[in-house]
């Protein structure tokens, strides 16, 4: 069985952590999977800065075409971020029947229907596992576990970011700018940690996981967001007093097939499990008219969390290529504008 070619584009914190895994634990993912995982390229422009990987000969280069353009590259890793190169590389790779693999929620929650279109058209899959919750098994949860359910709603925490900041003011009295920029230390944050703690982040999260709980659309302007920046430790004192905490939710219903997606700080009972969910995890509840209640807890950011769902994708994909089959689940949605904003 030939080895399974795989190019990482963009070699930051989740691309380090991918090829770390995949060089690490190469001889695991073999035995399990059958085949061996080949890291052949991982492309970035900052060659230069060390990121404590001693890659072969040829493996750590600077043109992003040269994995576009290999024939021999089956799964393309695209952890470039943001929506402008990601997207025409993520178009190019798909078009050249490689498979991608990406954490990039922003991409998908403004594009997805569009790149998983012509992933589909292409016979090849766009996997994103590691788009939602770090290595909290949620989109997979959703796709796959409960696909026999009609998901009527899910709340989640989705950002690690965010709440690792509000743990660190509530636990430890830290401000809100130390907190951040720690959680940024940690390689938690967004490169533009905006995102995070205005909420944004959480809402590609939110479209994403609606998108595919729903079968539906979800347009990203329609979600009501509000992050954190505004709360202060006066809010969080108060709220514990009442015997809650503060914590960035992303909530989600449908009823009748009128979507409810809001992003918020709220308050929580200190007796719901959500209130225990600290520092950087992540976890969600999904409720489903055959299951009842699923709860997933995980490590929401970070290197090697987010590198650990990734794995999860190549993983189904290079199983998917040796036994002969294409495309997993080749639908992330289907177009709908029934999405109705709610005021909080
Ligand atoms: N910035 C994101 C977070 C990274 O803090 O959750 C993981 O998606």
């Amino acid at each position: 069985m030939k080895d399974i070619n795989i190019g990482i584009l963009g070699c930051g914190i989740v691309g380090t952590g991918v090829a770390k895994l995949l060089m690490e634990n190469h001889e695991l993912l073999k035995s399990r999977i059958g085949t061996g995982l080949n890291l052949k390229y991982v492309a970035d422009l900052d060659t230069h800065t060390p990121r404590g990987i001693t890659f072969k000969e040829g493996v750590f280069i600077s043109d992003a075409e040269q994995v576009l353009n290999d024939p021999d590259i089956d799964i393309v890793v695209e952890l470039i971020g943001g929506k402008t190169i990601a997207q025409t590389f993520t178009l190019k790779a798909l078009e050249n029947k490689k498979h991608v693999v990406t954490a990039n929620k922003a991409l998908i929650a403004s594009h997805g229907n569009e790149l998983v279109k012509t992933a589909t058209a292409n016979g090849v899959e766009y996997a994103f596992e590691a788009s939602c919750g770090g290595c909290m098994p949620v989109v997979k949860s959703i796709r796959e576990s409960l696909v026999g359910n009609r998901i009527e709603s899910f709340t989640g925490i989705l950002n690690g970011t965010c709440n690792y900041i509000l743990t660190k003011i509530s636990k430890e009295g830290c401000p809100f700018g130390d907190a951040l920029k720690e959680a940024q230390a940690k390689g938690y944050a967004e490169a533009d940690p905006f995102l995070d703690v205005e909420g944004h982040d959480s809402a590609h999260k939110l479209a994403i996981l609606a998108a595919l709980a729903y079968g539906m659309e979800i347009n990203l302007g329609d979600i009501h967001v509000e992050g954190i920046s505004n709360i202060t430790p006066m809010d969080i004192e108060f709220a514990r007093e009442f015997g809650y905490c503060i914590k960035l939710l992303a909530i989600s219903k449908n009823e009748d097939d009128t979507v409810e997606a809001r992003v918020h700080p709220a308050m929580i009972p200190l007796d719901n499990p959500l209130a225990h969910v600290d520092k950087a995890m992540n976890a969600i509840t999904i409720d489903g008219d055959a299951s009842g209640q699923t709860m997933l807890y995980g490590a929401g950011a970070g290197m090697m969390p987010t590198a650990s769902a990734v794995l999860s994708d190549i993983a189904d994909i290079a199983r998917n290529i040796i036994s002969g089959c294409g495309q997993r689940v080749p639908i992330l949605s289907y177009p709908g504008d029934n999405i109705k904003k709610i005021a909080v």
